[in-house]
């Protein structure tokens, strides 16, 4: 059976990118999906890598090993012990996953700082992670789609592919993005409501669809 990390980042309860993820879930669950491993970055937020994290990078690094079973060879000093006891459980629940499902809303034209610690947390020098399937659920103020006039600020969606790609070798992650929510708090932006309202029709329906679509999915693994 596969399984899902769902990561949530938002400081609302009630928000877009859960909902979004929630779809999701509900989804890969009817699919008969495997587990769901859980973790809220924004009601248990990881703190920023540290002095010990620095020097367990620079081990591997300088040592050439890229093997994640490996990296605990890189941990020597009670400074480094300390690090690692943060980020181990953090990069079990990651490696474990077939699939990983990131709650993300957009905040100032990129992604909440709970989910950036997250990331610095598991992310070591040339760790693959393809085959693993990466999808990106998010709520966001405007729009910022392909053609609009925000597009060139969108540092969060466009960031997370980017950071996919170059880093984990992770192709084809997908973004699924609820628009124009503020259109529902600021009266400046209510005559884009009708826009938001399809936008987070299309969303939820294709968070949906990921779900199903990604229960199956299973990464090779050895033994
Ligand atoms: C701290 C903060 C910063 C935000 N910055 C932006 C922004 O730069 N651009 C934007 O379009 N919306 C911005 N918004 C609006 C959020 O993207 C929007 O409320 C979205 O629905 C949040 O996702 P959520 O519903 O999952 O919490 C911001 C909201 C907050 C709370």
């Amino acid at each position: 059976m596969s399984t899902l990390l769902h990561l949530n980042s938002s400081a609302r309860t009630d928000s877009f990118s859960r909902r979004l993820g929630a779809a999701f879930t509900t989804a890969w669950r009817d699919a008969g999906g495997g587990e769901v491993v859980h973790r809220d970055l924004a009601a248990q937020p990881v703190p920023p890598i540290g002095e010990g994290w620095t020097r367990i990078c620079d081990t591997l690094l300088s040592e050439g090993i890229t093997d994640i079973a490996r990296y605990g060879e890189a941990v020597r000093t009670d400074q480094e012990r300390e690090a690692w006891a943060l980020v181990r459980p953090l990069l079990d629940e990651l490696v474990a996953a077939d699939v990983v499902l990131i709650g993300a809303p957009m905040y100032n034209f990129g992604i909440p700082a709970a989910l950036k610690a997250w990331i610095d947390q598991v992310t070591f020098p040339k760790m693959v992670l393809a085959p693993r399937k990466f999808v990106v659920v998010a709520g966001r103020g405007g729009a910022y789609g392909p053609g609009t006039p925000r597009e060139p600020f969108d540092h969060h969606g466009r960031y997370l592919l980017d950071f996919f790609r170059g880093h984990y070798a992770v192709e084809d992650g997908e973004v699924v993005a609820a628009e124009l929510v503020n259109s529902l708090v600021d009266p400046g932006l209510a005559d884009r409501r009708a826009q938001h309202l399809d936008s987070a029709a299309g969303a939820l329906h294709r968070a949906g669809e990921l779900g199903a679509k990604l229960a199956g999915h299973r990464i090779p693994r050895e033994g």
